[in-house]
């Protein structure tokens, strides 16, 4: 050895026959039922990932911008989990490392030997492409990628003291049950110092939302009827893209954009996969995405409810995305007018937004 530190890399791979069982399962549910749907996980095949970067490009889509603004503004604060005590930055649905890079970039070089950076994602180029580029950039830093799914495998994450990190807005990708069961489950692998960092996109005017998942090069639109061409390959089944159009809007009484491909005409699909037949009316649509959209009311009840509580809160000059930071609720166990107390006493937010680092 000549003196510099040596970086590490493992990737270990958790999605095999496992994977192949649960999307069977997933497509025969969601296309059995009324009306149908697939759960947005199965977008990420190679070319989903791709797409996905694209869209981030995207003058339309503001969410990636602002979030990169945000970490940018606001990475020492951050990072300071980090300054006097070794521990794991845990990224859940990491994809690439454009958003993780803006924390590492901002901190003091000495700390990269002692921050263990575990990146979880269902997509193993993601995994594997990002350990490899950041191996390539910053000395010290050890990597463990996890090529899993974040809503089954998340006990696959090392113990130790940690920050997870959950950016992007994939966190409104869920269903509220579904949202609090996962958050539920990171809580749980949570200790009293550990940090969960959560992206939220948050509510704003509808065109400017609508905008986002309707972009005029027709990026999102490709993305989303990637979906079928991704249950072709897994399934062999023989979904025609030129038949479905893409369909994105904002539910009003949801707060929450829906993509949905929507039938050009009335047909079968054959998944021999799955050795069934779906029937397809004119007009009528797969549900393939949900994109909640918050408010810090609707995201508190959410955090409160999983028993987890914001411990500081940063936002960008418009309020279009916040990035929380929660810790587990110290009072679960009393009364709610201590918790309350508690809470008032401490609370941070608004925050002042500090000048970038
Ligand atoms: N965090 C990145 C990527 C967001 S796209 C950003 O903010 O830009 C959502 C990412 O989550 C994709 O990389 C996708 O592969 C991953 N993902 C979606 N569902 C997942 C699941 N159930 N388990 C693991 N990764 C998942
Ligand atoms: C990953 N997720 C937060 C994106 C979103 O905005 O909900 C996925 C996406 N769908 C269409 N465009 C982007």
């Amino acid at each position: 050895m000549n003196g510099r530190s040596v970086n590490r890399v493992t990737v270990s791979n958790y999605l095999n026959d496992d994977f192949s069982a649960r999307i069977a399962d997933d497509v025969r549910r969601g296309l059995s039922r009324t009306p149908k749907a697939i759960p947005s996980k199965y977008f990420y095949d190679s070319r989903g990932s791709r797409l996905f970067d694209r869209i981030c490009e995207l003058p339309e889509y503001y969410p990636t911008r602002t979030e990169i603004g945000i970490l940018r503004d606001r990475a020492r604060s951050i990072m300071s989990f980090f300054e006097k005590r070794p521990g794991l930055l845990v990224e859940i649905g990491s994809g690439s490392d454009v958003k993780i890079r803006q924390l590492l970039e901002r901190i003091d070089p000495a700390w990269l030997r002692h921050i263990r950076y575990v990146p979880m994602d269902i997509s193993a180029d993601c995994v594997i492409g990002g350990a490899r580029r950041l191996l390539a950039d910053f000395q010290g830093l050890s990597v463990e990628g996890i090529i899993a799914d974040f809503t089954c495998h998340l006990e696959q994450i090392p113990p130790g003291r940690k920050m997870i990190v959950f950016l992007g807005g994939t966190f409104g990708n869920f269903t509220p049950a579904e949202g609090n069961d996962l958050l539920m489950r990171l809580a749980a692998t949570m200790g009293a110092e550990d940090r969960l960092l959560i992206g939220l996109d948050m509510v704003k005017d509808r065109p400017i939302i609508e905008a986002a998942y309707n972009d005029r090069a027709g990026v999102t639109a490709a993305f989303n009827l990637n979906i079928l061409n991704h249950i072709n390959q897994r399934l062999d089944a023989n979904f025609d893209m030129n038949l479905f159009e893409h369909h994105a809007f904002f539910n009003p009484n949801e707060e929450r954009i829906e993509m949905h491909l929507r039938a050009r005409d009335t047909f079968t699909v054959q998944i021999a996969g799955l050795a069934m037949a779906s029937f397809f009316r004119r007009n009528e649509t797969i549900r393939t995405e949900i994109s909640q959209k918050f408010s810090r009311q609707s995201a508190h009840a959410r955090f409160r409810k999983a028993g987890l509580e914001a411990v500081a809160w940063h936002t960008d000059a418009q309020d279009w995305f916040s990035l929380v930071e929660l810790a587990k609720k110290r009072f679960a166990h009393v009364g709610s007018a201590a918790h309350a107390a508690w809470t008032q006493k401490t609370s941070v937010y608004p925050e002042k937004r500090e000048a970038p680092a």
